[in-house]
């Protein structure tokens, strides 16, 4: 073996680990060495984006109209069909029917749409969408609308289009005078005339015939950056914020999967969005992949993070499938051996899609969609959580062995089962020290305790075997709480991932967003709703830890320091800041000396930000961010070589020093 096994760690034996039992806090003496350094990774802290709690559609995706390509059908949810969220208007002794069709779509790949048949004009037959849990305007701003519309029988149809609220108070319109002829998009900018949290879509015809429509589509023209097609900016701007150095997608167990014909097929989820194949999502409800890997790419370049995309290893996930076999982690499907050359060929397509010249031929792809410059793609991750079989080990190794003959320059990243311990995690590393991967992914959602006693999780690991990607990771309090002590177990662990930045190259808190309402999973970062957002106390720390992250270890050790806390410290080179994390995870505050070793000249002005609330089971239920219980406050500190401070109770206290 190349890595030691967890049952072989030695109690705390490394310098700047330290744990203690629960007892009341006492001074310390906390050290940092600045002789005794090491590089560490620059790119620690990231994101893991996952289409799950309705992330996407009703989520970061900025599309205010929900199901709007007719799509939705009972096998994502018992009760949908094609018409869910749509209602048969009929206005002013109008009459009319509303039903799906297939024949002649505007994309094979979108098959359904609507047909509103008005047998009697009135005043208006035709539909109406609320969006999700009703559309969201501002007064006097732009929205977008399109619709691709077909006239089916009779000739001079037109459609009426407008934003309408209460009881059929009109705040936007826009004609549509004529539609002769087939398939065709109509645009059209609606600027609200008041402001409403619960309008709906409505489009009406007069003149009796059949119209098809398809794509109905509305978005605010202020989008993430502006973009067309883009992401809801609050949120979007929540994300940014966190400072991540790179961002995972598409997950998770979506990656690989409900069975085999669930699996996410990137190609599936790029080009012009009427073209693009939605599908059931494995967390039960539908992605219409109007965020796709476009999308993806571009929201990282946007944050300025490494895209870091996940693909399938050629086999579905474990767990999806289970109603199929009946057996719970049975469930995983394989690609036949037959078709893997061709699925190889996808995962080498994606890297020139991403990488290569606007005129290669999935290079022009990427430059169609108005992106000729690469991506600059580093990082592709092979599988997720997937059980360790021999028919993934086949898999993975073809696809492994693929990306690396071609493309040397691209770290990939293997998996290495759901749990930091057990039958997949041993097999997968055993696996991962025979082909020698670049990096493998470890999942970690464990208690606060399991964090704070695991702190040397990572000393003991061989430094000659694969890099570590922890690629999700949360602290699951009893009732999955999102409470300030969940929050500093994982700050104390981060430290642990700093000391051993040289191996961990690598973390993302998991998941990130969950639409409030529509949540699988918690807990999870930020939460939302149609108007507002709701960050964690996680969110405060992660956000923390990505604003404090360094690309230089310094040895950080504490003596006498009872109860739980953990400390490290990291410098940045880009601003030449210094940045020490104390971690105090007991209810008495700490006196504590700091010893800056072999520092030389210090800058005695340093920020002190502390994270902290009396009670750990504090949750954060504010909204927006100036308004959480929890929140990082700043003051300055004046440092020497040796200076005295007091940590809080149940606190995250970052210092950071400016180079003198
Ligand atoms: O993050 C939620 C889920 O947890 C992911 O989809 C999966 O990889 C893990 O089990």
């Amino acid at each position: 073996m190349r890595r030691l096994h967890i049952s072989r760690f030695l109690p705390a034996i490394v310098a700047g680990i330290l744990i203690g039992c629960t007892a009341a806090a006492q001074g310390a003496t906390v050290t940092v060495d600045f002789e005794k350094s090491k590089p560490i990774s620059p790119m620690l802290m990231g994101i893991f984006y996952e289409d799950l709690n309705y992330a996407a559609d009703g989520g970061l995706y900025a599309e205010l109209v929900q199901n709007r390509s007719f799509d939705y059908s009972a096998a994502e949810r018992d009760d949908w069909h094609p018409l869910s969220f749509w209602n048969l208007e009929k206005r002013g002794g109008g009459d009319g029917v509303l039903i799906i069709d297939s024949a002649d779509p505007i994309h094979p790949d979108n098959p359904s749409y609507a047909v509103i048949g008005v047998k009697k004009g009135g005043e208006g037959v035709g539909i109406s969408n609320p969006g999700f849990d009703g559309i969201v305007v501002q007064a006097g701003e732009t929205y977008d609308f399109s619709v691709f519309a077909r006239q089916l029988a009779y000739p001079n149809g037109s459609l009426s289009v407008r934003l309408e609220i209460g009881d059929g108070e009109v705040i936007a319109r826009h004609e549509i005078p004529s539609l002769n002829g087939g398939w065709r998009k109509y645009t059209a900018e609606l600027k609200p005339t008041k402001s409403a949290e619960d309008a709906r879509i409505v489009l009406l015809a007069t003149h009796p015939g059949r119209i098809g429509v398809d794509m109905v589509s509305l978005f605010p023209r202020k989008t993430f950056k502006g973009r067309p097609n883009g992401l809801r900016a609050d949120l979007a701007q929540m994300i940014a914020d966190l400072n991540p150095r790179f961002m995972r997608f598409p997950g998770g167990c979506l990656v690989h999967g409900d069975g085999l014909d669930n699996t996410y097929h990137w190609k599936n989820t790029i080009g012009p969005v009427e073209q693009r194949k939605g599908q059931r999502n494995i967390w039960r409800y539908h992605q219409s992949l109007g965020l796709g890997y476009f999308e993806y790419f571009q929201f990282s370049e946007d944050i300025g993070a490494e895209p870091v995309p996940i693909v399938s290893a050629g086999v579905s996930g474990q767990n999806g499938g289970a109603s199929i076999v009946g057996e719970w982690g049975k469930g995983q499907q394989a690609i036949p051996m037959a078709d893997m050359p061709a699925y190889v060929q996808d995962v080498l397509d994606l890297i020139e899609w991403a990488n290569g010249p606007a005129d290669s031929e999935w290079g022009s792809r990427r430059a169609a969609a108005g992106h000729p410059e690469p991506f600059n793609l580093k990082y592709l991750g092979v599988g997720n959580e997937d059980k360790i079989t021999p028919e993934f080990e086949e898999r993975f190794e073809m696809i492994y062995k693929a990306i690396k003959k071609a493309h040397p320059e691209i770290t990939v990243v293997g998996t290495v089962g759901p749990n930091p311990q057990g039958e997949d995690y041993e097999k997968g590393w055993a696996f991962a020290d025979r082909l020698d991967l670049d990096m493998v992914d470890e999942h970690s959602y464990k208690s606060p305790e399991w964090f704070w006693d695991h702190l040397q999780r990572w000393d003991a690991y061989d430094r000659d075997g694969s890099k570590v990607y922890l690629g999700e990771w949360a602290a699951h309090e009893e009732g999955r709480r999102r409470t300030l002590r969940a929050a500093l177990s994982e700050a104390a662990y981060y430290t642990s991932m700093e000391r051993n930045g040289d191996l961990v190259t690598m973390a993302s808190y998991a998941p990130l967003l969950a639409r409030l309402g529509n949540t699988q999973w918690d807990p999870d970062l930020i939460y939302f709703d149609k108007t507002e957002v709701f960050p964690t106390v996680s969110y405060q720390v992660q956000k923390l830890l990505g604003n404090n992250g360094g690309d230089t270890y310094l040895e950080t050790s504490a003596d006498a320091a009872e109860g739980r806390f953990a400390a490290s410290t990291v410098r940045d080179s880009g601003t030449g800041d210094t940045i020490i994390k104390l971690v105090n995870g007991v209810g008495s505050a700490r006196a504590l000396r700091i010893e800056l070793k072999g520092y030389g000249d210090v800058f005695p002005l340093a920020t002190k930000t502390v994270l902290s609330a009396s009670d750990p089971d504090t949750v954060n239920t504010g909204r927006n961010e100036a308004e959480g219980e929890v929140l990082p406050v700043s003051e300055t500190q004046r440092v020497g070589p040796s200076f005295e401070l007091e940590v809080e109770p149940y606190s995250l206290t970052i210092i950071r020093i400016p180079a003198a």
